[in-house]
């Protein structure tokens, strides 16, 4: 049920995925600890609530196993892997929170919860490159 009341925002925010953003700050997540931060939570966690500046989360190659949550007041992020093949998020335990992922190639989630969440400012995020997984 949730799937289906959520699928007329997919379709209306399809266009985003082909804009490019002003970026004007960048913040880079490595695994092995070459980037700013470790974890692509701790990156969101540094963006500050009711974000003006958009900012660009550059995740390098690897795997990424965590949940991440990105609050609603945490607009203006563009989240950025170094390709579907290179940069993967993944969580499990979580399937009523699972991504999906529409005809443009962008990532949402299922939940309606968070649908709400992702819906509310409705050009302000953008996801590239990077692959979400649930794994159970
Ligand atoms: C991220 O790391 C780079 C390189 O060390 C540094 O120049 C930049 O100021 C850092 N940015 C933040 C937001 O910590
Ligand atoms: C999904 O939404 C429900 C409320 O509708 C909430 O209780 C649950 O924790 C959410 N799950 C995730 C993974 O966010």
């Amino acid at each position: 049920m949730a799937l289906l009341l959520f699928v007329p925002f997919l379709l209306l925010r399809a266009p985003l995925a082909g804009a490019s953003v002003p970026v004007e700050l960048t913040v880079v997540v490595d695994s092995k600890g070459g980037g700013n931060f470790t974890s692509v939570q701790q990156a969101i966690d540094f963006i500050p609530a009711d974000n003006q500046r958009w900012t660009k989360i550059h995740i390098t190659a690897g795997v990424y196993t965590e949940k991440v949550t990105l609050p609603w007041s945490k607009g203006k992020v563009l989240i950025e892997g170094e390709g579907p093949q290179e940069t993967t998020i993944q969580w499990g335990a979580y399937a009523d929170g699972a991504m999906l992922q529409d005809a443009a190639g962008m990532f949402w989630s299922s939940n309606t919860s968070d649908t709400a969440t992702f819906t509310s400012e409705p050009d302000d995020l953008v996801f590239k490159g990077i692959t979400f997984k649930v794994h159970f």
